[in-house]
């Protein structure tokens, strides 16, 4: 794995950077990121180009052997180029502009702002795509900071349409498929159709499905222009920088065009922000939750062909969340080693330097504003020999995977049918009761091949494929569905047949608010889920049930399907009998230890303020790193298997 950092030469005096170089060496950088919100300092104003600065900067890194990932500048048009063309800015929800004075103020159907995406592309290509110091190009930045994917303009309207006319053909279809006949919704013509914002009471959910995917294709397309010019002046690699906690297009589908996939990787910043309760938030307010890297690292590594690395790692403080603590000392290694242990090829933080000015200016960085080293810069200092030591970082092939899917999303943002019920945070419960078992897992979309797994579990997946069970059936791989799988259509209707109906009828379910829990007896021990249930009926009922006698589980020869949100506890015992019977190997990890193979090394991570002792984990082990007593925030890694101890 590589180290890297993203650098804003354009922030500082020229005088500084050839320093700033050479001290990168010195703790171990190879890689600079560098350009990605500079169009202002290229084009200052139309067809007036400033190359001597961004000439100097590559040839100072290249002088010290730094390799550059070089970026278009589209996140950040420029103002002379905005009130030339003020139709680039997007419309919110309730159609006022989104103002030019940050950044990513640009409507991803704006044919100009594509035209001129595609301009500064190719004058960038024109000028540095042979150049052998670029190792790799970064389209754009963060395709959907900001809530930027979704715009209500009048282009967007049309481009609407137009995906629609593609899709259903004639409009008939398209009543149909949307149900229109409901609330006398029907159209005569795709031009009659708006999009789905300000509306009386909720627009219709098909309606809304629709343009979320629209809108999801709308950046990939914005993207692949961006590509076909990269590729055609360049044979250097292509990433785009995602984020996490990031939905609103399908990543999966983006990440086919893309060489190296990549994240940016806050943990702090996204446990404050994110929806962990608050004793959490407390509990890991230094170290971030113990899952939410990994489930990123897991989910990019397989919405790519393999190749997926970390571009922005936070190195102390961000800015950004409700409260911006510090990460405990330690931290910036182990988030680093973690990465690595998922199989990263790059791990780069950000910021190399704290700005002194702008929106981000409490925001940390390898060095802070006065340049003197941070905590996190002398982390990284130490990484690059322990990188040295580890024997491979090759990918441990596992049997199980978690399937996590964009459309399902989608459709429970749309019509969640509960306050509590949240996909992301469903899938997230799972992945982590999964993770707690000692499991390394691949997070996968419904499209993927998962004959190579023993077991895929589907925390809840609306639409099922056609041919998923067909493949489940054929192959050796089990799945477990969660609640809510198969109630729709990809129409957003009730399917006719529900895709279980042979072996269980679907009655009705019901939703439970915060608080309350539903009591479920599995094998004569008591247990609890939340928040949802579905009521089923079948002939044969096992011995896992509600109190009032409706089956929670259902097993088939290959598949399973919970009817509820389990607790950790019912959860993890579910998942200690399917993967015994599917001979998978689990132990019973601390609360705060997570554990991660490679292809010959296993990684134990000690998330909590207490050392633990390991040694149960790990037998004869040869210890490259740290030993059996595992430090507060430290990392241990060893060569042998770990023993089995469920
Ligand atoms: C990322 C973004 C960076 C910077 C960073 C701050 O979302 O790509 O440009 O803003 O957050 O944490």
């Amino acid at each position: 794995m590589k180290l890297g950092t993203c650098y804003y030469p354009e922030h500082w005096p020229e005088k500084m950077w050839d320093n700033d170089a050479s001290t990168m060496v010195k703790l171990g950088i190879q890689q600079v990121r560098i350009g990605e919100f500079s169009w202002s300092r290229i084009e200052p104003s139309r067809n007036n180009f400033k190359w001597n600065w961004l000439d100097k900067a590559i040839e100072t890194l290249a002088k010290y052997n730094l390799k550059i990932i070089m970026c278009t500048p589209t996140a950040t048009p420029p103002k002379w180029l905005i009130d030339e063309i003020p139709e680039i800015l997007a419309l919110n929800e309730t159609k006022q502009i989104r103002n030019f004075g940050s950044r990513r103020h640009y409507c991803f159907s704006s044919e100009n702002y594509r035209e001129e995406s595609r301009r500064i592309t190719k004058i960038l290509l024109n000028r540095y795509g042979k150049n052998p110091n670029i190792i790799s190009w970064q389209t754009d930045n963060e395709y959907g900071c900001h809530d930027t994917v979704i715009s209500y303009s009048s282009m967007a309207k049309k481009a609407f349409q137009e995906w629609l006319k593609v899709k259903y053909i004639n409009i008939k279809n398209l009543n149909m498929a949307w149900g229109n006949v409901f609330w006398s919704q029907e159209y005569n013509t795709f031009e009659q159709i708006l999009l789905p914002n300000n509306t009386v009471t909720e627009a219709n959910p098909a309606h809304i499905l629709d343009f979320r995917r629209f809108s999801s294709d709308q950046v990939i397309s914005f993207n692949k222009e961006q590509i076909n010019i990269i590729r055609t002046h360049s044979d250097a690699l292509i990433t785009h920088n995602c984020m996490g906690h990031f939905t609103s297009f399908d990543h999966y589908t983006l990440g086919k065009d893309i060489d190296v996939i990549t994240w940016d990787s806050y943990p702090l910043g996204f446990l404050d922000q994110g929806w962990s309760t608050e004793k959490e938030k407390i509990q890991w307010m230094r170290t971030g939750h113990p899952d939410f890297a990994a489930f990123h690292h897991d989910l990019y590594r397989n919405c790519s062909k393999g190749r997926w690395g970390v571009m922005e790692q936070q190195p102390g403080p961000v800015n950004w969340a409700p409260n911006n603590p510090a990460p405990e000392n330690g931290m910036v290694k182990l988030w680093t080693l973690e990465a690595a242990a998922h199989g990263a090829e790059y791990c780069s933080y950000f910021r190399w330097r704290q700005a002194p000015f702008g929106q981000e200016q409490n925001h940390a960085g390898l060095f802070d504003s006065r340049n003197r080293i941070s905590q996190g810069g002398l982390e990284v200092s130490e990484i690059k020999i322990l990188l040295e030591r580890l024997k491979s970082l090759e990918n441990h092939n596992t049997n199980v995977a978690l399937m996590f899917d964009y459309p399902s999303k989608w459709m429970f943002d749309i019509q969640p049918q509960g306050r509590e019920w949240n996909y992301e945070k469903l899938c997230f419960e799972f992945y982590t009761t999964l993770r707690r078992l000692g499991l390394s897992i691949d997070i996968i979309s419904p499209d993927h091949d998962i004959s190579k797994y023993k077991l895929v579990v589907a925390p809840s997946l609306p639409i099922i494929p056609d041919n998923l069970l067909k493949l489940a059936k054929s192959s050796e791989t089990k799945i477990l569905f969660g609640p809510r799988s198969g109630s729709k259509t990809s129409e957003y209707q009730t399917p006719p047949e529900y895709p279980f109906s042979k072996d269980f009828q679907f009655v009705k379910s019901e939703s439970i608010r915060a608080g309350a829990s539903l009591k479920i007896n599995m094998n004569n021990k008591a247990y609890h889920s939340k928040n949802w249930r579905d009521i089923i009926e079948c002939e044969n009922i096992n011995n896992i049930k509600f109190i009032d006698g409706h089956p929670a589980y259902i097993n088939q020869e290959y598949y399973d399907y919970l009817a509820t949100w389990p607790s950790h506890e019912l959860l993890k015992d579910i998942l200690i009998t399917l993967t015994k019977k599917l001979a998978i190997k689990t132990i019973n990890l601390p609360e705060n230890i997570r554990i991660r193979h490679t292809k010959d090394m296993t990684f134990a991570f000690n998330y909590s303020d207490e050392t633990v002792d390991i040694s149960e984990l790990v037998s004869n082990a040869i210890f490259t790193y740290g030993g059996s007593k595992l430090g507060p925030h430290e990392v241990s890694i060893w060569e042998t298997q770990m023993k089995e101890i469920v």
